[in-house]
């Protein structure tokens, strides 16, 4: 089963195309990103309607090298995914229409993907990964920690209450006055400083929830910041790397502190914690993965970076998983802002 995924929820115009095995194993067969970086740069973040039209200018070039790089023409498809929610709603409804046209032009069936979806089942097709698994999604605009018990089968355990942690590092590199995006800025410049110089607060980790909470801790370091203005190269790098070793800290002691719960929940199982989403590119937090995976006996995935940023590969994926159990979408699905990973709707239909 081989189908095209796109992906334009946010400031990535992706498309890929990937194979689904009838024994449940995946096989990426093209995958296509552009990135909108140096569009959103000079506002110092992204801006909606910008990307929705930056979408519309490429998804159509983007989604004909996806079938080029393949080797696979549009027609020999078995089915079209897209992103459906949730996202910048411009964006979304930009990939979800493109979708539309497709499908009806070359008459496949649709599939309306939740994006956060795609992120949670990846490592299925990276390392043909078995239900169930835990998932710590931690990107521009989510961070939770997620039971996957299976497709459509997702129960959350915890969320930030405020600020994501991609986001966090994305104001912290801001207000410093580093560019975007702001994580690979912030995790350069801690390489260089002192982490033990400033001692910055881990909200809400007394608590035993496996909730976040970033918000107090980029005030804090806004606060830090402005005691000592003007900064020099060396404050910036000792604020970056104190600010890394806070929030490495809060991600691992709330992982350890899930871990042990999957393990209470399910005990026949390895457990197995996965990680996806932009932020699971820093190395940092990786290490301190590692070591608390390790400690508990617990088996650690971190699907290959480009994989854990957004990509149409991870829609085209969660789509054949969904084709496979007949999860088809009707022409006038709707593209969704909001669209909780844990919700009703998430339900298979096929055999509910
Ligand atoms: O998953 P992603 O590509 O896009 C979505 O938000 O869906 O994640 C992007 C986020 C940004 O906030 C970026 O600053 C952060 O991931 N990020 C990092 C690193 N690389 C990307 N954060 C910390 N360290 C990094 N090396
Ligand atoms: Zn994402």
């Amino acid at each position: 089963m081989r189908l095209l995924g796109i992906e334009t929820s946010c400031d990535e115009t992706a498309a890929a195309i990937v194979e689904r095995m009838p024994d449940g194993r995946g096989r990426i067969l093209s995958n296509v990103v552009r990135s909108q970086l140096e569009e959103h740069a000079p506002y110092g973040g992204v801006v909606p309607e910008l990307a929705a039209r930056s979408h519309v200018s490429h998804l159509d070039h983007i989604v004909a090298r996806a079938s080029a790089d393949a080797g696979v023409p549009l027609d020999d498809l078995d089915g079209i995914a897209a992103t459906a929610g949730p996202g910048l709603i411009g964006g979304v409804l930009v990939g979800l229409t493109t979708a539309k046209a497709l499908v009806a032009a070359l008459d496949k069936p649709l599939v309306a993907v939740n994006h956060l979806e795609g992120h949670a089942l990846t490592a299925r097709l990276t390392d043909g990964l078995q239900f169930p698994y835990l998932l710590l999604l931690v990107s521009g605009g989510h961070s939770q920690f997620v039971l996957v018990r299976g497709v459509g089968d997702y129960e959350r355990w915890g969320s930030t209450i405020d600020d994501a942690l991609g986001e966090a590092f994305d104001k912290v590199a801001k207000l410093l006055g580093l560019g975007i995006p702001g994580g690979p800025e912030v995790e350069r410049q801690a390489r260089l400083g002192d982490p033990s110089r400033f001692k910055f607060p881990r909200p809400l980790l007394k608590e035993a929830r496996l909730d976040f909470s970033f918000s107090g801790l980029k005030t804090a370091v806004r606060l830090a910041a402005e005691q000592i203005a003007p900064l020099t190269s060396k404050d910036v790098a000792d604020i970056c790397a104190s600010f890394q070793l806070a929030v490495t800290d809060i991600v691992t002691t709330r992982s350890a502190q899930a871990l042990a719960r999957l393990k209470l929940e399910q005990r026949s199982i390895e457990p197995t914690l996965v990680v996806a989403g932009g932020v699971a590119a820093n190395q940092a937090i990786g290490s301190g993965l590692r070591r608390i995976t390790a400690n508990a006996g617990a088996r650690l995935v971190v699907p290959p970076i480009p994989l854990c940023t957004d990509n149409g590969a991870m829609i085209a994926w969660a789509g054949a998983e969904r084709l496979a159990l007949g999860d088809v979408a009707r022409l006038d699905v709707s593209a969704q802002a909001r669209w909780p990973l844990d919700s009703a709707d998430m339900a298979v239909t096929h055999g509910h």
